[in-house]
């Protein structure tokens, strides 16, 4: 357990109940494409196993991890429900997978053979989905591998040592309509689809979606989308869920109480490098995150947070554990007024995608990176 943040001085807030209403709304539009929500990376930073929990709450059949251990922490936890893994090196024993009944995804023969050794191990059969590469030249078998890996998989399916439950792909580019890749991979995955079954291969499904793909490419959608941080309430690019028709509400509100309140005067220099230099006597107030805690260090004197409904900008360079917010020349507030870093945008606080915005990147980074010190707090489900 890492030595984190008292919960009164800074805490992210996990509305558990616009999960499932995010969940809800993207089943709907997804369907009747199954849903699976990924919960790798703890969530996306919003606690693995509490948002698996309201997620099966709210109806979710299929759960996806990247890793083994954070496959084998749900079962841990009394997740019994279906469960895929897909990320694991050279030398993991797939073996507890197999026995906590976790479908993995095989990319090539050799991982076929690892896994007919798991289910030998385990005296039970596994579970696989086949993985090919329709166009991100990352994971997955290449064209040029698929006969070896269907064969293999055929294989093993006679022999009875696998079942193969899945033909799967990922996408590079949905969240951008209109993007060529999109369709050359939907074809590709259609070949792939049909190279399976010449090889004798009957899987049950075909899954190729992420968040963007569900919410605006319905030829993507199969029969299962993987959704991340669509359910998070994070758009995978702005105008996507406008796009879609759709609402998503935020689930993670990044929250702390100013440390410290002081006057300075002009030309005071402030946080490492006096990045930034008082024009003028103001006031600044210290927030105790910093970039040990996830607060991207781009963010100096470029982000805003939300301050009583209204936004005050960050001063300097953000420090490891803190940061500083100008809350001008007048203010009358304390130490312990709370500010939003980011939220819903209720009271006008900034959202993560504002923040992935001034930082030049993604929401998603922005919330999968507020680190272990900063705890949650769960709201909107009974304990
Ligand atoms: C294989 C796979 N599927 C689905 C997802 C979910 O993506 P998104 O968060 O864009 O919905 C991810 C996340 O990166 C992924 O790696």
């Amino acid at each position: 357990m890492t030595a984190g943040i008292d919960p009164a001085t800074a805490r992210a807030d996990i509305d558990l109940s616009a999960l499932g209403a995010n969940l809800r709304t993207l089943a709907a539009h997804a369907a009747p494409a199954q849903l699976m929500l990924v919960v790798k990376a703890d969530a996306y930073g919003h606690g693995m196993l509490r948002c698996a929990a309201a997620a099966r709450a709210a109806g979710v059949a299929w759960l996806g991890v990247a890793t083994p251990a954070e496959a084998l922490a749900l079962r841990e936890d009394g997740d019994t429900g279906l469960l895929l893994a897909w990320l694991y090196g050279v030398d993991e024993d797939l073996a507890p997978l197999v026995a906590a009944d976790v479908d993995v995804s095989v990319q090539s023969a050799d991982q076929v053979s690892r896994l007919v050794a798991a289910a030998a191990v385990t005296e039970r059969r596994a579970r696989v989905h086949l993985k090919v590469d329709t166009g991100l030249s990352r994971n997955g078998a290449a064209s040029s591998d698929w006969p070896e890996l269907f064969a293999a998989a055929a294989e093993a399916e006679e022999t009875g040592a696998v079942e193969v439950v899945a033909v799967w792909s990922h996408l590079a580019a949905a969240d951008e309509p209109g993007h060529p890749a999109t369709a050359v991979q939907v074809e590709a995955f259609d070949r792939a689809w049909a190279a399976a079954r010449a090889a004798g291969l009957r899987p049950r499904l075909q899954h190729l979606a992420n968040s963007a793909g569900a919410l605006v490419a319905p030829r993507t959608r199969y029969d299962l989308v993987r959704v991340g941080v669509a359910a998070y309430g994070v758009e995978p690019a702005p105008g996507l869920a406008g796009m879609a028709g759709i609402e998503l509400r935020p689930v993670m509100t990044l929250r702390a109480t100013l440390a410290n309140v002081k006057e300075i005067p002009a030309g005071a220099g402030v946080s490492y490098g006096w990045a930034w230099t008082a024009p003028a006597r103001t006031t600044v107030g210290l927030v105790p995150l910093g970039y040990a805690d996830g607060i991207p260090r781009h963010a100096g004197n470029r982000a805003e947070v939300g301050l009583d409904g209204t936004r005050v900008p960050v001063r300097g360079r953000i420090c490891m554990d803190q940061f500083v917010v100008e809350l001008g020349a007048d203010s009358t507030y304390e130490p312990g007024a709370e500010v939003l870093v980011f939220g819903p945008g209720d009271d006008g606080e900034p959202t993560a995608a504002d923040w992935a915005d001034w930082c030049d990147t993604i929401g998603y980074e922005i919330v999968t990176r507020i680190g272990p010190r900063v705890p949650r707090r769960y709201l909107g489900q009974r304990e």
